[in-house]
């Protein structure tokens, strides 16, 4: 495990010859994660993960601080997947002129989890910038349960002239529906079983409307459930804990 940024970029220039597949994380790994790293290991000859719970992408100091964070058993997972190199920086090693500079969409990171988590979009294109300048990728692996967040690197790359390939990995569920998150670790069993219906109403055979109310019907807070590129995308507050996901329609 490597914590600086020099080292880092030293290590990255004796690989420079080698296919280097990164998989950006903010830890409390599950298998959707590790679903990330098999693929990268397949299609790589190093493959690089990084944990680091990024602040910008916060914006509520309470989530950031819930954040559920277990570093050692990270560590015993990527062992066991015999991960190549972990880079777990710290703020101020990724952020050495603060928040000063950042990279702002003005257009997708207003609608869906932008409209509700203002400048959470910033803070994610930033610190995957960041992340892809230091280690200097030649793919890097994002997963489609955050769709929104996975179009808007691949064009963030493309927009920048960025030389590395985003590729998505399908969402990995739980066999309740429930796609996997570090933020399931924050709900009882009891509670992860009634949150599994989210899934199970998103994919219905039924409109906007009826899926909003049977949700609210449940108990859910529902952010808001919109269809976007052939997909219908869902947010929803449930025992304190915000949820997204989507599926193809
Ligand atoms: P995090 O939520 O830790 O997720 C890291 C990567 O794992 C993301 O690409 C995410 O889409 C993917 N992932 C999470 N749950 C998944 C699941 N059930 N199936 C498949 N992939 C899944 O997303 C972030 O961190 C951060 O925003 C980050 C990109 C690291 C920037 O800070």
């Amino acid at each position: 495990m490597t914590t600086t940024v020099n080292s880092t970029q030293k290590w990255t220039q004796l690989n420079i010859d080698q296919k280097i597949g990164l998989v950006p994380t903010m830890g409390a790994l599950h298998q959707g994660h590790m679903s990330l790293i098999h693929q990268s290991k397949k299609e790589n000859d190093i493959t690089v993960v990084s944990i680091f719970v990024n602040p910008t992408q916060f914006n509520k100091k309470q989530d950031l601080k819930s954040y559920p964070k277990d570093l050692e058993r990270d560590l015993a997972l990527l062992c066991k997947a015999k991960v190549d190199y972990l880079f777990a920086p710290d703020y101020d090693a990724l952020y050495p002129y603060n928040y000063r500079y950042k990279v702002s969409d003005c257009k997708m990171a207003k609608i869906l989890c932008g409209a509700n988590r203002p400048g959470h979009f910033d803070g994610v294109l930033s610190v995957v910038m960041k992340l892809l300048n230091i280690i200097k990728p030649t793919n890097a692996y994002f997963g489609e349960k955050d769709y929104q967040q996975y179009i808007l690197i691949k064009d963030m790359v493309q927009a920048f002239f960025m030389d590395v390939n985003i590729i998505p990995c399908p969402t990995v569920r739980e066999v309740s529906g429930l796609a996997m998150s570090s933020r399931n670790l924050l709900l009882t069993p009891e509670q992860l079983e009634v949150a599994s219906s989210f899934y199970h109403h998103l994919k219905a055979d039924a409109s906007i409307e009826e899926i909003k109310t049977k949700l609210t019907e449940q108990g859910f807070v529902v952010d808001y459930i919109e269809e976007h590129f052939g997909r219908r995308f869902g947010a929803i507050h449930y025992a304190n804990v915000r949820l997204i996901d989507n599926v193809e329609v």
